[in-house]
């Protein structure tokens, strides 16, 4: 199978975590967006979805799914989304998109979070994966150099503003054996705003497009 259709396949089997849940949360990106196109056919079911990305909205919008303000929905049961690495404790790099902080937030606020990626997104340890920081734009070269204090190699997103209305840089050479800790250390760096590592809420279930077939971590 090609790339694709794993992705659509993983996609594909996401859709009985959705069913007879009235608002559920959707991630960014490729793999989201054939689950968002599935999402279609299950709207009846659907009163509303909390979105990661002004991308994620306009498509579930076009699709007819309303789009839910995350302050008005006090209980999220489900958030489904990709992810860029995937490591054997369910432990995540995201950010490729530059969604990570409102991925982040609906992660944490969401009883269930499905991850739904292919099987080169697995690794046994993470980090190859450039891992993303979203940072307020004046603290870009102050977080880059504590970056480097701690063994990385920063890269500037250039001509990127998330939809927050920030900068992006990619700290590749990490070799990210204890996802929690550096996640922690991380978030202390004054600027900020959201690291891509999602280690102290990972993800409850894994569902891994790999061959012809889904599994689940
Ligand atoms: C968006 O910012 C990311 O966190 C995505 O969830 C991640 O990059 C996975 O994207 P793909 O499904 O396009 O690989």
């Amino acid at each position: 199978m090609t790339q694709n259709e794993l992705k659509k396949k993983v996609a594909e089997a996401a859709l009985q975590y959705v069913k007879d849940i009235p608002v559920i949360g959707v991630g960014t990106g490729s793999t989201v967006n054939f689950f968002i196109e599935m999402l279609a056919d299950y709207k009846a079911d659907i009163e509303g979805a909390v979105s990661s990305s002004i991308g994620t909205t306009e498509r579930l919008k076009k699709v007819g799914i309303p789009v839910l303000d995350l302050n008005a929905v006090s209980d999220l049961k489900i958030y489904i989304d990709g992810a860029d690495e995937v490591n054997p404790d369910k432990k995540l790099i995201k950010g490729g998109g530059g969604a990570l902080t409102r991925e982040k937030i609906i992660a944490e606020a969401s009883e269930k979070f499905v991850c739904i990626a292919d099987e080169t997104k697995c690794v046994d340890v993470l980090g190859a994966f450039p891992l993303p920081i979203e940072v307020i734009p004046m603290a870009r070269s102050f977080v880059a150099r504590e970056m480097v204090k701690l063994g990385g190699q920063p890269v500037w997103r250039e001509n990127f503003i998330t939809d927050n209305g920030n900068e992006i840089i990619d700290i590749r050479n990490l070799n990210i054996t204890n996802p929690i800790e550096l996640e922690k250390t991380i978030n202390n760096i004054p600027g900020v705003v959201t690291v891509g590592l999602f280690a102290l809420r990972g993800a409850d279930i894994v569902l891994v497009g790999k061959g012809n077939e889904v599994v689940t971590l």
